[in-house]
This record gives C-alpha cells, sequence and structure tokens, in this order.
C-alpha cells in the first residue's frame, strides 16, 4: 500500500472532531523547530505511511498510529538533544483529546505510552506501541542511520530498504518489494 495523495494520507478519521488539516495545522502552529527540518511534517508523512501500512498488518489500532505520527516530535525544542519531548508530547496529546479528537480511555492510554517512550530505545510486545516505535525508527535514514531490525518488529524489519531508499531520497522508492 502506497500513499500517493492527500486524501488517502487523511485516512482515518473517525475519531477527529475537527477535520485532520485543521488538527495538522494548529500542531504546527505551536510547532518551535524548523517546519522543514528533520523533525518536521514530511517526517510525519513519512512515520504515518510506515505506520499505516505495518499496523494494518499486525493489527494495531490505526487511530492511534495516525495521531501518534503528527504529534510525537511536535514538542521538539531543538533538532538535537531533547530527552523530554516525548513526555510534552504526552502531555499535548492529553491536553487535544476530547477537544480536537476523541480517543478512548484505553486509546489514550496506548497514545500516551508510544509518544512517552518513543526515543528511549525500547521495544514494546504492544502492537500498537511497537508499530508507532517502528514507524518512526523506519524513517531514520533521514539523518543518515539505516534502521536496526533489533528495534523493530517482525513486520517493520521487512520494510527497512524501502523506508530507508525514501529518507535518503525524499521520493517514494517506485519498487514495493519488501525484504523477506
Ligand atoms: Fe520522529
Amino acid at each position: 500500500m502506497i500513499f500517493t495523495n492527500e486524501n488517502e494520507f487523511s485516512l482515518p478519521l473517525r475519531v477527529f472532531m475537527i477535520s485532520q488539516s485543521d488538527l495538522l495545522k494548529m500542531i504546527l502552529e505551536q510547532f518551535k523547530v524548523s517546519k522543514t527540518g528533520v523533525h518536521g511534517p514530511s517526517h510525519w508523512a513519512r512515520v504515518k505511511h510506515h505506520g499505516m501500512v505495518i499496523g494494518a498488518k499486525v493489527g494495531a489500532d490505526l487511530e492511534v498510529v495516525n495521531l501518534f505520527a503528527f504529534l510525537h516530535d511536535s514538542q521538539r525544542e531543538n533538532e538535537y538533544s531533547d530527552p523530554e519531548h516525548g513526555l510534552r508530547a504526552a502531555k499535548y496529546a492529553k491536553q487535544l483529546n476530547h477537544v480536537f479528537f476523541e480517543l478512548r480511555y484505553d486509546q489514550m492510554s496506548l497514545l500516551t505510552k508510544a509518544l512517552e517512550g518513543h526515543s528511549m530505545g525500547d521495544v514494546h510486545t504492544n502492537p500498537t506501541i511497537q508499530t508507532c516505535w517502528d514507524a518512526d525508527r523506519l524513517d531514520l535514514g533521514r539523518v543518515g542511520i539505516k534502521p536496526a531490525p533489533e528495534f523493530l518488529s517482525k513486520e517493520g524489519q521487512k520494510w527497512i530498504d524501502f523506508a530507508y531508499e525514501w529518507s535518503v531520497t525524499g521520493k517514494v522508492p517506485s519498487h514495493h518489494e519488501v525484504n523477506s
């Protein structure tokens, strides 16, 4: 599955109380680091793509994965070392829930765990949380790092070469083959 237009990128939409593009606009208005930098919206879009593809295979909660993509780096204060940015993102997500989107308690619990832990280098047994982390780690090629299989799920490992090429070139690879 490759997303080729904005409508596909805007799925899933069930949880939103405003349009996803308005939510994204609001997140970007408060975003403190470069919108064209390595933690900006082009990274979020690739994270979303990887998360939707992997999440659909492993039975992850795609609403949670979708929100993770747009929120996980939204509270960064710099592009380098910012170990608290995941904790701030989780706090921000709690402020937005019931106002701009509506996640159930169990979904919020998964989202906050995924946000809080996403840069700690852990792996998780929960498929939704690990899908979020897979999706973020698969885009490490943008900072010159090839994603390491030991930090990815079995499904995520299949996408290393595809994701790396996308991160490095900035273009969706035309081939769809994945590692077996
Ligand atoms: Fe990220």
